[in-house]
């Protein structure tokens, strides 16, 4: 069990953010699996992301690895808090599990009321109270956007809808999916940004800080397959790439070192800060090329309390997480 604030995810594993969490169906297997200690919905947005033929995904033929070029869910934040309800609803209380729902905003008005969606839910009554947020701050695929998660400093007004969320009400437990970093000084500035948000709680007077837990990682975005180095390519296609973009997030095995790489940059980081800082108890979900109980294995010997996977959940169904638990 780790708690992340106010959650308690047993066992510590997850499914990602991803593709495969996008409708009822799909969320209702993974919330009836006892291999998945939380369930996180596909990232979505309070008026619904328009999706066409662009957006998909390819696995790769010669090891678990897959390159997509969706942006977030055509499913509005409305539709997933109804979907969440009825699940939650129906469920008998030692049956539940927490929910972490993935959302995106680019502007703080927009953040705000998505916020207050999310909470009007989760005061609806104790089957709704264990309801988290992540804040999708790395999707590599949207047009003419910069990830925020690349662009730190620029995510600060954003960040600050999430913290006020969370001073009005610090039961709400907060997250921040990140994108894969590639030099030392990025993963600084990350932790030098939320150092900001630290403050010291009235009651016992220990520092706080409103963000629970941070994702390690997104998608590598910019990535490139050709059709012959896909599943299912038959070589008569015409298409000239393996998703239609050319251009998509690399995920899975792939991706697994720097996944690797920057859950271990974080966590070494983590370690040097004192308790003043507030960040001491940050809980890091590994998540990048998860695609085997080994692999598993490395991301919590990296740094992860909680390992999360969607290129092994794509693949293999809700059984992944049977696969990734070792049984
Ligand atoms: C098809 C697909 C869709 C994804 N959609 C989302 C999304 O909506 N929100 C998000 O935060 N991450 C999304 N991701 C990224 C995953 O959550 C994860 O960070 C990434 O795939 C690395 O994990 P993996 O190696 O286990 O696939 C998506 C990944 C895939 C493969």
């Amino acid at each position: 069990m780790v708690q992340v604030n106010s959650l308690d995810v047993s066992p510590p594993l997850v499914n990602a953010s991803c593709a495969w969490a996008s409708d009822l169906g799909q969320l209702q297997a993974l919330f009836d699996s006892p291999y998945t200690g939380a369930v996180v919905t596909r990232t979505s947005t309070l008026a619904g992301f328009e999706e066409d033929d662009s957006h998909t995904v390819a696995f790769a033929s010669s090891s678990t690895t897959s390159l997509n070029s969706y942006g977030y869910s055509p499913h509005k934040l409305s539709q997933y808090l109804s979907w969440i309800e009825s699940i939650l609803g129906a469920a008998p209380a030692a049956k539940r599990k927490p929910f972490i729902i993935s959302i995106t905003a680019s502007y703080p008005d927009v953040l705000k009321s998505t916020i207050g969606a999310i909470q009007e839910l989760r005061n609806k009554g104790p089957a709704f109270a264990d309801i988290g947020i992540e804040f999708n701050a790395s999707c590599p695929n949207i047009r003419g956007a910069v990830p925020w998660g690349y662009a730190f400093a620029n995510l600060v007004p954003l960040l600050t809808v999430l913290v006020d969320a969370w001073r009005a009400d610090n039961s709400l437990t907060l997250g921040l999916k990140l994108p894969p970093y590639v030099y030392a000084a990025q993963f600084a500035e990350v932790l030098a940004t939320l150092r900001q948000f630290s403050a010291k709680d009235d009651l016992n007077g220990q520092t706080l800080n409103p963000i629970a837990y941070i994702a390690c990682t997104n998608t590598l975005g910019n990535a490139l397959l050709f059709p012959e180095q896909i599943v299912g390519a038959s070589g008569t296609e015409e298409r000239a790439f393996a998703v239609p973009t050319a251009l998509g997030g690399i995920a899975g095995d792939s991706l697994h070192p720097l996944a690797l790489g920057n859950v271990y940059s974080f966590a070494r980081l983590l370690e040097a800060e004192d308790l003043e800082s507030g960040l001491k108890n940050l809980v890091i979900f590994g998540i990048g090329g998860v695609t085997s109980a080994e692999a598993a294995a490395r991301m919590r010997k990296a740094g992860a309390s909680i390992v999360g996977s969607a290129t092994l959940f794509g693949k293999e169904g809700v059984q992944a997480f049977k696969i990734l638990s070792g049984e």
